[in-house]
């Protein structure tokens, strides 16, 4: 008798899960249908706040309940798959972020990956962890070309990465090999702002040797010129990063990559 019980339980359970994979089938058709109608009617693709006013939404609706928590939680995995299936959309492959320090590459990197549910590292983080000291040591510790190599590694194992967005050194580009590295696996951005810009932004750190002994934006200037020709050469887009938000640049990596 029990048994039988159970059974049925089990059955209407499965109808309860067939309902679920129905609905979730219906809801990615629904985000596809999403990310192609903004793009025809030129509507900006990333709306943060259309994810805040689902939250809510779901938050009220469930407020009373005492699985709240467990359902919000399976709620926020399906809005990651959304934005997986969005950027598949819309580009499906590693991001590598490049140009001068202080452009911005850390900052968009994170927020970038937050926006579409990836994986993201910082090439100088992953460097230093590795080590076990700060880049500045590095460089003083076995000098520039040792700094070099292990960019160069750390780029050979992002080809085993999907859907990363890897937020390179401010000289990663200099070399082709790299540069070679990462268009096996993804889209090189560019990132860029003016010396007057960099210079504010990292007059107060110490974590860059290349500079650490001529923050002034006459020097700043003189390497970024130097350094131009090879990160252009590089980028499959440039983003110019002067007083726009990481969600303004966000949108404008992603404009420009779709297009
Ligand atoms: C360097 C930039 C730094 C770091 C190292 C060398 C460079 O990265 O890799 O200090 O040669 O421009 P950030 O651009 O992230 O500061």
């Amino acid at each position: 008798m029990a048994n039988t019980e159970l059974d049925l339980l089990r059955e209407q359970l499965e109808v309860c899960d067939g309902k679920i994979l129905s609905a979730l089938l219906e809801r990615n058709v629904l985000v596809e249908q999403i990310i192609r109608c903004k793009e025809k009617n030129n509507i900006n693709i990333l709306q943060p706040d259309q994810e805040k006013m689902q939250i809510d939404f779901l938050t009220t609706k469930t407020e009373n309940d005492r699985n709240q928590k467990e359902i919000l939680s399976v709620f926020s995995s399906i809005i990651k798959n959304s934005k997986r299936i969005e950027a598949r959309e819309l580009f499906d492959c590693n991001i590598f972020l490049i140009g001068f320090m202080g452009t911005g590459k850390t900052t968009v990197s994170n927020f970038f990956g937050d926006l579409f549910a990836m994986k993201s590292f910082e090439m100088d983080q992953v460097i230093a962890e590795r080590e076990g000291m700060s880049i500045s040591d590095i460089f003083a510790t076995h000098g520039e070309q040792y700094f070099r190599d292990l960019e160069t590694g750390l780029l050979v194992e992002a080809q085993g990465m999907k859907n990363t967005v890897i937020s390179c050194g401010g000289g990663t580009p200099m070399r082709q090999s790299n540069v070679d590295e990462m268009r096996k696996s993804g889209k090189i951005v560019l990132l860029t702002a003016t010396p007057e810009t960099i210079y504010d932004r990292v007059k107060d750190s110490h974590a860059r040797p290349v500079i650490e002994n001529n923050k002034n934006v006459p020097f700043i200037s003189e390497l970024m010129e130097k350094r131009r020709p090879k990160y252009e050469a590089a980028a499959d887009i440039i983003i110019y990063t002067d007083n726009k938000t990481p969600l303004e640049i966000c949108e404008e990596i992603v404009q420009k990559l779709k297009a």
